[in-house]
């Protein structure tokens, strides 16, 4: 479908001009004669931008600005001023209008611009929808904080919650920030222990002694400085679920004793005899290949099959692309809210870098990296200036890169050039987006040997 440029000018000449060159260009053009002639058009059909005059009988085009700021926001208005007057301009451009044309009007500017206004409403849009989707998913899912829509991660969920409700030991394997513990705390989420105790340990943090005294709690004396009993976080989950981050860690006195509270549901306090009975269902969680770990002799073979009941793979975010957008405007809410700004969104080019990185560092480096552009941004999109270099140097086609030591006279050659391509070879278009003459575009063409 054409978009649809609403062109308003009292002027019969102008509107009609404006009309028919917008028209050539493959453009809808509809004429309003007056502010409140557009005012009704607006209302009553789909108009994809408005270029107004400004002086007009009746209403007049900075009231017709700010009717329609105030009720379509995202549509995008581009004012013609006609006598001279830049004041003029510039209030409207503070009331809304994203740019100014100066009458005559000059088409190639006008084409450019329109591009431009529309491709920064599409933008809007876009950034519109992703917050409705992601709206739609998060009311959908309430039990879990999983964003993402991607195949990978619904299929996930499906099985999250297929073993959510059974004791079963869950191992939960994937490379490092790719959310193993979101995952482990939506399968606490839906099952019926989400109410009873929910105890993380992350067995890389202690050392082996520790840990096992951590893990299983200690009677008086047990060692030097074991003042007095104390209960291990096994007993503290009695009822519930235990969460052994990092399982891949743990030494080989832990792993006989870990392997018997799975078995047997028992253990003995680190220095005592007495036994002690627990019902906690485990869930651990590694980036270690284990099955390597098995063969070399570091991990026991009994302890991961008992482990290994219900294997969730959890992929890393290079593999599932499709929630790049989503997991960007939700890390974008979350950090605007705690930096007290309002950043609505992202621009097209960096909305494209973010998804054509590889993240090596998975959602934990996108939450970082969006953390970091929320702070430096200064307008309401994020731009592709705000992301971080590594992220923002991923190739794009409506940009151009100039190497530094390059000459002022090599800059030009390639900003007169790719603007020649940019404009699909035409040198008029060319001339006029880069405020130079024809003549002098094609003098230097010519010195390029083009
Ligand atoms: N699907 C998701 N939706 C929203 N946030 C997520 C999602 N997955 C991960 N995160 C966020 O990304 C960060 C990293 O996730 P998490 O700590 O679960 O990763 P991990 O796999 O345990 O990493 P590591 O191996 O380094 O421990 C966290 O801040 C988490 O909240
Ligand atoms: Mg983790």
């Amino acid at each position: 479908m054409k978009d649809t440029i609403l062109i308003v000018d009292d002027e019969l000449n102008i509107r009609n001009g404006l009309v028919q060159a917008v028209e050539m260009e493959g453009y809808e053009g509809i004429p309003a004669a007056d502010g409140e002639e557009a005012w009704k058009i607006i209302n009553s059909r789909e108009i994809d931008m408005v270029i107004t005059d400004l002086r007009m009988p009746g209403l007049d085009g900075s009231s017709l600005l700010k009717k329609i700021y105030s009720s379509y926001p995202t549509l995008p208005v581009v004012v013609l001023t006609g006598h001279g007057t830049i004041e003029d301009a510039v209030t409207a451009m503070q009331n809304g209008a994203i740019d100014f044309l100066t009458k005559p009007v000059n088409l190639n500017h006008l084409f450019v611009l329109i591009k431009k206004s529309l491709s920064s409403r599409d933008m809007i849009r876009k950034n519109e929808e992703l917050q409705k989707e992601l709206d739609r998913l998060k009311g959908n899912n309430t039990y879990s904080q999983m964003v993402g829509k991607s195949q990978a991660v619904q299929r996930l969920l499906d099985t999250i919650q297929q073993i959510a409700p059974s004791k079963a030991s869950v191992l939960i394997t994937g490379e490092s920030g790719v959310g193993k513990e979101v995952v482990a705390n939506a399968i606490v989420s839906y099952s019926d222990r989400a109410k009873k105790p929910f105890i993380k340990v992350h067995c890389a943090a202690l050392n082996e002694n520790l840990l096992e005294s951590e893990l299983f709690g200690h009677v008086k004396g047990a060692y030097t400085g074991a003042i007095s009993e104390t209960r291990g976080r096994f007993e503290q989950a009695d009822g519930g679920t235990i969460f052994l981050d990092e399982i891949g860690e743990i030494n080989q006195s832990t792993q006989i004793k870990l392997l018997r509270v799975l078995q047997e549901h028992e253990f003995e306090k680190v220095g005592g005899e007495k036994t002690v009975k627990v019902d906690v269902r485990v869930i651990a969680a590694t980036n270690k290949d284990l099955e390597k770990e098995m063969k070399e002799g570091r991990f026991r073979e009994d302890l991961y099959y008992r482990l290994n009941v219900v294997r969730l793979e959890v992929p890393p975010l290079r593999d599932r692309k499709d929630d790049i957008p989503l997991l960007s405007m939700h890390f974008l809410n979350m950090y605007s809210k705690e930096n007290n700004k309002n950043i609505e969104g992202f621009t097209n080019s960096a909305r494209s870098a973010l998804y054509n990185y590889e993240w090596p560092g998975n959602i934990r480096e996108l939450s970082n990296c969006i953390e970091s552009a929320v702070v430096m941004c200064r307008t309401n999109l994020i731009d592709l200036n705000d992301l971080p270099i590594n992220i923002s140097r991923s190739p794009r086609n409506d940009a151009i890169t100039i190497p530094l030591g390059s000459t002022m006279e090599e800059a030009e050659k390639l900003i007169i050039t790719s603007t020649l391509a940019w404009c699909g070879g035409n040198k008029t278009k060319t001339a006029d987006v880069l405020n130079l003459g024809r003549k002098t575009v094609q003098r230097k063409l010519e010195e390029y040997g083009k």
